[in-house]
This record gives C-alpha cells, structure tokens and sequence, in this order.
C-alpha cells in the first residue's frame, strides 16, 4: 500500500494482514493491521513498525518514499514482534536513525536483534523530542501491555500513538473510523477484554497521563485510527476499566497457621494489596478459628489464601485439616493461591498448592500469571524469607494481582 495521509507530513505506512493470524493463543479471524507511521519532517522519524513477516516489504515500500538513510529517528513504543518486528530490516538500511524507546525495551532489542551497536535515545516518561517543525512528547505505560511499553503524542497536531493501546484486531483497508462500512465497536471492546483488562490499573494510570493532552486523533497500532469520536474511545476505555464496571462486590477468604508470626505479616500485606484492588476480604488464624465456620466463609468467596509455615517439611496447626474439609466443594470458579514464610526449604506452601489444585480450584501460581496475564514475575505461590522488608512488599503486590484476577473475571 501507498503512504496514506493523517495530517501535514504525517503518514501511515504500515500492512493491512488480512489473513486469520494466530495471537495469544486464539486466532484473529478478521486479521489485523500493522500500523507504521512515518513523519515528514526536518528530521524525519518513524514511529513504530510492521510484523517481524513483513519486515522486506515494508523497507521495500517505505524506500519508495524516503531513502532510509535519511531517517533520523526511529521510536519503538512497544517490542512485540508486531511492532518492532522489522526494525531489524528498517535499521540495515536506516544507518544513520538513532532509536528512539524505554530504557528497558533498549536492552530488549539490543539482545533480539543484536543491536549492540546502534545508537540509542533513552525516554523517560515525559521527555520531549524535537524532529524539526514537530515536537514528539512521551509517557511510560508500563504493562500495557508489557513492561517496556510507552506511548507517543505528536504535539502540534495532537495526534495520539498509544501503541497497542486503544487498539482493534481488523483488517481495515479504510484505515480511519469514520470510513469504516460495518461494526467494530465489539471488536474494540474485545480487544480490550483480552489485552488490557488484566493490568486494569495501568490503564487507569494511563488515563491519567493522557488526561492532560487534547487529543484530536488516535493512532493506534491495529486497526481503526480514530479520528471521528474520538472522545467516546477514551470514555470507553475509562468505563470499562472502573471498579464499577466490575461485578461487584468480590471476596477473598485468607487463612493461615503461623509459627512466630511471619506468616501472618504476610497475610496482613496479602489483605493490603487485595483492598488496594477494591475486593473485601475476611482473614482467620486458623488456631483461633471454628473451621466449619471458615469452610462456610470459603465456599461464599471468590477466592481464598491459604498460608502456612514450615515445620519438618510440612504444614503446621489445622490447614491441612481445614483443605481435607474443602475435598468435595465445588470450587472451579474460584481462584486459590498458597503463601506463607519460610527459613530455608517451604515446603508447606507447594504441600497447600497441591492440595488446592487436587480439590479443583483455580489454582494462581506462576504458570497462570505468565500464561494467563503476561506477567512474568514469580508472585504465587508466595514463598516469603522469614519477612524480610522485600518480601512484605511483594506479597503487597501479590494481593492486589491476586485482586485484580477476581475481579475482572
Ligand atoms: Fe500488538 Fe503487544 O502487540
């Protein structure tokens, strides 16, 4: 396709996939567009580009309109092979563009496409570039969809590229919204639900950085650019993303056994993150607790904790009583996890996560995380160092994810 025009020497140039292409496990059976937008300026910048497939045909195309060797910048918002996919290909021939991205997608694409040696302009949120007659500003947006994301505004035409955000899986010849001939709206919604819904609060930090601009189009990566309605678009993403778009109300059951009191810090910080999240919470201590009572609390949950220190190399005080009483409930909606502290092996906590997965719950641990919302650090099951200060803080955090999975499921 030829460059297409959004405003005064800003183009699209990026590849309508029309294919069904396969994406997170499902298989797009629309396809999708790879949105590369090239501006014209004194210094002229590209910003993002297509599929790691398409990388020739891209450079092939994007020649026929710049020599490439006179691209001064390149910015990657996002690394994900359909995004920087043909950076490599862009870079061979782009000798002299510095590229243009988050410190830690710097180091992601130096190792993926070996580019030790290329210069690089390191963004914090915030930073300006000027490219000769536009000035680009951008925003950190981390995890939406992952760590290294951000998200670039054209100022003087106030043009948003949010990257995967705000995005539709389409194959759009039309290119704009106002163009389009059926329905997509569902398909935004879609989009939504499967790429952004399981980091909720980075887009409600997205919503707040963005508040500030005045954006008159958004251009995102796939799909439509949103030029008409634009507003409705950011609305959307602001009420799909609220606690009361939720159902409401959720709860989580924590319980523990404790041996000096470490595990109950960290059931203490579990309940932090959990109401950070906005799910309400009931916690017992089971050596003070009536476990009919407990069982009864549990089966009323949404989801339930259940921790545990190590003695011997096994769980301590009645929590293997209390999983035995659970042999039999229905449980496959409801999310579980195992936590508690430990001093050298932990036994205790993989014992309770066997047991969750064996009486059918929906166990989190890090093969759910990864495989299930892209998060690829190792919070469940929670395996805390007596309490040590980084520990506590990460059971904080483990709560609030564990949260943010009750709630928007
Ligand atoms: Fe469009 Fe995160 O890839």
């Amino acid at each position: 396709m030829n460059a297409i025009r959004l405003a005064d020497n800003i183009f699209w140039v990026g590849k309508v996939d029309d294919r069904k292409v396969p994406f997170h496990r499902l298989i797009l059976e629309r396809g999708t567009t790879y949105n590369s937008y090239l501006l014209m300026t004194e210094k002229p910048t590209v910003i993002d580009t297509v599929d790691i497939e398409f990388g020739k045909e891209y450079v092939d195309n994007l020649s026929k309109i710049i020599d490439p060797e006179n691209i001064e910048y390149i910015v990657i918002n996002h690394v994900e092979p359909d995004h920087a996919g043909a950076l490599p290909a862009l870079a061979a021939k782009a000798k002299n563009a510095k590229i243009v991205t988050t410190k830690l997608a710097s180091e992601l694409l130096k190792d993926m496409f070996k580019l030790h040696n290329r210069e690089f302009a390191i963004i914090k949120d915030g930073d300006t570039l000027d490219i000769g007659g536009k000035t680009l500003s951008f925003f950190e947006t981390p995890y939406l969809h992952t760590e290294e994301t951000m998200i670039t505004y054209v100022n003087e035409n106030k043009i948003l590229f949010p990257c995967d955000i705000f995005s539709t899986h389409i194959a759009n010849y039309e290119l704009f919204n106002d163009l389009e001939k059926g329905e997509y709206i569902e398909d935004f919604k879609v989009y939504y639900r499967l790429i952004m819904a399981p980091h909720r609060p980075y887009v409600r930090d997205m919503l707040e950085k963005i508040k500030k601009l005045n954006i008159e189009v958004i251009a995102p990566s796939h799909g439509y650019i949103l030029r008409e309605n634009t507003a409705k678009f950011i609305q959307m993403y602001d009420e799909m993303s609220s606690l009361a778009a939720l159902k409401q109300p959720k709860k989580v059951t924590i319980v523990y056994s404790t041996m000096t009191g470490n595990t109950a810090k960290i059931a203490q910080k579990l309940v932090q993150g959990l109401e950070s999240a906005g799910v309400e919470t009931s916690v017992f201590n089971l050596k003070n607790s009536d476990l009919a009572e407990v069982r009864k609390k549990i089966t009323e949950s949404d989801g339930i904790l259940v921790g545990s220190s190590t003695r011997y190399a096994d769980m301590v005080g009645n929590v293997e009583e209390l999983l035995k009483l659970l042999e039999g409930e229905e449980v496959k909606n409801k999310f579980a996890a195992a936590f508690g502290s430990y001093g050298w092996s932990g036994e205790a906590i993989m014992h309770i996560e066997n047991y969750l997965d064996k009486i059918g719950f929906n166990v989190i641990n890090q093969k759910y995380l990864i495989g299930s919302a892209g998060i690829d650090i190792p919070l469940f099951p929670l395996r805390i160092k007596f309490a040590r200060q980084e520990g506590l803080e990460l059971a904080e955090e483990a709560g609030r994810v564990f949260g943010e999975q009750v709630l928007t499921h």
